[in-house]
């Protein structure tokens, strides 16, 4: 060996040189990756919000670089230590009255829970015009054209959920045209199709490829066949309030950690929302107090209807509704409704790319 490595530094310099890393489990001192629980209340993320409409302009084109494609507002944990990313990310979406985003798609999945809307604000999928209700969840899996227009006299509002950016390469491609015409005639096509995901198995139509909305002037990418993607759906609230109340008519016996808990499920599978990521709703009955449990997966809560209290490792983040709070993986949590009403959290989660790794794991106390 030609080279002489007499000390600690000259190894440095050398794994440098030679673009390679020497890992040294370094013990006590070691930079390690914190993330904590945080809480966001409603009555400081909307002025934000709102501001963003009057002073972030939407652009008219994809020239148009005055304006912006979406206007969204996140989140950021100053808890977290900065080497640490939280592994979900919401952003709160601000479309104004009369307003179009112009569409496009990705590689990312992405999903719209609806804070504030309109029956006559649209998010359209592949050309389909998808309502967007309060309560309501529009998904719009990768490769799926998306844009939105906004129809009413007021703004609307929505969560933007995205999963699988971080994977692989990622690509995003705008629609042909500059701006999609409103297809008034597909509206609730969807339902048409799938029904509404409430009803027996074996309900709805064929999977509509989704190579057959691929613009011919585009990239054809092609979905690996092996994994199921949902279709572009809607979700009504009205829909799962019901089912809810199914639940509380019939007596059904709360889960003693979550109370009462739906998944929004694959309309084609049965499975969680997205192949990595769901979306739940859970709702606490009056004096409901849960055991303390932890899973190896995260969720970004969003406080929807009511007002409750999630306790996590002792700290008590006591919510109402438009609130938003990180529970962070593996913290010991439970929930309590100590008020007279019904309470709904919506909670959005990776519990099914855990599951997908083999690296889900839960612990109850
Ligand atoms: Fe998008
Ligand atoms: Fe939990």
């Amino acid at each position: 060996m030609a080279v002489e490595i007499p000390d600690i530094d000259a190894l440095k310099k050398y794994l440098e040189e030679q673009n390679l890393a020497l890992q040294m489990e370094m013990g006590a001192g070691r930079q390690s990756k914190v993330l904590k629980p945080f809480q966001w209340k409603w009555e400081d993320i909307e002025p934000a919000v709102v501001a963003s409409g009057k002073l972030v302009r939407l652009a008219e084109n994809f020239e148009d670089k005055g304006g912006v494609l979406r206007r969204d507002t996140h989140f950021h944990n100053p808890r977290n230590s900065p080497n640490a990313n939280f592994p979900l990310r919401l952003g709160i979406q601000y479309v104004g009255p009369g307003e179009q985003a112009i569409s496009h798609r990705h590689s990312a999945q992405a999903t719209r829970f609806v804070i504030k809307g309109s029956p006559d604000a649209y998010t359209l999928v592949n050309g389909e015009p998808f309502p967007l209700n309060d309560g309501d969840l529009v998904i719009t899996p990768h490769l799926n054209f998306h844009g939105h227009i906004n129809n009413s006299d007021t703004y609307v509002l929505w969560l933007d959920g995205l999963h699988g950016a971080g994977v692989g390469a990622t690509f995003t491609e705008e629609w042909p045209e500059v701006k999609e015409a409103l297809q008034t005639d597909r509206v609730d096509e969807a339902m048409r199709i799938w029904g509404g995901n409430l009803g027996l198995p074996g309900r709805g139509g064929e999977a509509r490829p989704y190579h057959e909305v691929v613009h011919p002037a585009g990239p054809q990418v092609k979905n690996d066949e092996s994994t199921i993607h949902p279709p572009a759906f809607r979700y009504p609230w009205h829909q799962t309030s019901a089912a809810f109340a199914r639940m509380k008519q019939k007596e059904d016996e709360p889960n003693p950690f979550d109370c009462y808990t739906l998944t929004y499920r694959n309309p084609l599978t049965g499975g969680p929302t997205l192949p990595t990521a769901a979306w739940e709703m859970t709702m606490l009955v009056p004096g409901f107090k849960g055991r303390d449990h932890r899973h190896n997966s995260s969720v970004i809560y969003y406080c929807f209807q009511g007002s409750g209290v999630l306790v996590v490792e002792g700290e008590r983040f006591e919510w109402s509704a438009g609130d938003f709070i990180e529970l962070p993986a593996w913290m010991a949590h439970h929930h309590e409704n100590p008020h007279q009403e019904d309470a709904f959290l919506a909670g959005w989660t990776d519990w099914p790319l855990q599951r997908l790794t083999g690296n889900f794991y839960y612990e109850e106390f």
